[in-house]
């Protein structure tokens, strides 16, 4: 077994309504200045929860974070600025992936030397000065436990990873509450990337049973919920069962990370504006059917997680396992192909050359990715 080492945050804070007991935290009463960056939607709902730390008699700046996709380098700088001006010595992040990776980010780099372009990379932060509450209101990254930030590099339409322990959160609540208003579409295609977390770690070639149990605990409460969460926003069961998933798949992000689902996502994402999510959830199946000979009995485990009670060779167990995902996303109305998200024949020379260069995913792949298996594996997709 190799060394391995998990970092998480200090609290993990879980279940419904666990948001009121946010002024609480240890991390806000130690604080003088508090800045929450809150996505739009989520304005509203965190109102109460303002007020309540304001009369502390703290000083709470509410910064209201409205971009799509992934933040870039110039969004993070304008909000850096903000936040050197205000000197907190707390930041609370509030909505999805890219909100949580920008509060992390803000948390770093605020009155530090250090500029995004020095710490683009893997380990190269120095360190962090303030303290970092994030509270997520997907069920689809795990950012609110992982080290993981991502930008998008607005010049070259490339990804940036950017990861380092750091990042962590020194606290995370996380209330299903707040994913409630979350639309079908998005809870679809963040639910998807969540299990895609969940499922390349388990399949990947740095597994680790340390991280198996998160995997496969997540595997199950993402496929077991996920339909339901979409089509009853309100059932707040299965919206704590895929919110608790998804943090499982963050937990796997750390140590192990994702691999071709994902390096093979970053072109369209980079390039062509696909959400992360949606361009996960069309990729999975498709990649992993050409993973699967790498490793049949790994990918069966993962389709008993998903449900499969066939029995026969781990291959045919496998196969079963990757129809139920294409199942999950049909009946999550998930599209099928790349022709559904706007991607032609022509595009797929430039989507291999990007995934081509995301060798830090590629590496942990289970079998060998060649620029012609990415070209095969995108035009089976057309
Ligand atoms: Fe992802």
């Amino acid at each position: 077994m190799e060394p391995i080492t998990l970092l998480q945050p200090k609290s993990i804070v879980f279940g419904k309504d666990v948001i009121n007991t946010l002024p609480e935290a240890t991390e806000i009463k130690q604080s003088q200045r508090v800045l929450c960056v809150v996505a739009t939607p989520l304005l509203k709902a965190m109102e109460s929860v303002v007020q309540a730390i304001q009369e502390r008699g703290i000083t709470l700046n509410v910064l209201e974070y409205n971009y799509v996709g992934e933040p870039t380098f110039k969004q993070v700088n304008s909000l850096l600025e903000v936040s050197e001006a205000f000197r907190p010595d707390c930041i609370i992040g509030v909505g999805g992936g890219s909100v949580l990776d920008c509060a992390k980010l803000l948390a770093a780099l605020t009155h530090n030397p250090q500029t995004l372009t020095d710490v683009s990379g893997i380990g190269l932060l120095n360190g962090r000065n303030i303290a970092l509450i994030c509270v997520p209101t997907t069920s689809g990254t795990g950012s609110e436990v992982s080290p993981n930030a991502i930008l998008l590099n607005e010049e070259t339409a490339a990804k940036v990873g950017i990861i380092s322990p750091f990042l962590v959160p020194d606290a995370c609540y996380l209330d299903p509450v707040l994913t409630v208003s979350l639309p079908p579409k998005l809870t679809a295609e963040t639910g998807i990337d969540a299990l895609s977390h969940c499922i390349e770690a388990f399949t990947n070639k740095f597994a680790h049973p340390m991280i198996d149990i998160y995997a496969l605990k997540g595997i199950k409460l993402i496929s077991e919920n996920l339909k339901q969460a979409c089509v009853k926003g309100s059932d707040i069961e299965a919206r704590a069962a895929v919110l608790l998933g998804a943090m499982y798949g963050g937990l796997c992000l750390g140590p192990v990370n994702t691999a071709a689902v994902h390096a093979l996502s970053y072109g369209l994402g980079g390039k062509f504006h696909v959400p992360h999510g949606l361009a996960n959830a069309v990729l999975m199946p498709e990649v992993l059917r050409f993973n699967m000979p790498a490793n049949p009995e790994r990918h069966a485990e993962v389709a008993r997680a998903l449900g499969v009670t066939v029995t026969g060779d781990a291959s045919a167990v496998a196969l079963a396992g990757i129809a139920r995902i294409e199942q999950l996303g049909k009946d999550c109305g998930i599209p099928q192909r790349l022709t559904d998200i706007g991607i032609t024949k022509t595009d797929i020379p430039e989507l291999a050359t990007i995934a081509m260069k995301v060798t830090r995913l590629l590496k942990n792949n289970p079998r060998t990715v060649t620029e012609a298996d990415a070209i095969g594996i995108y035009e089976k997709l057309l």
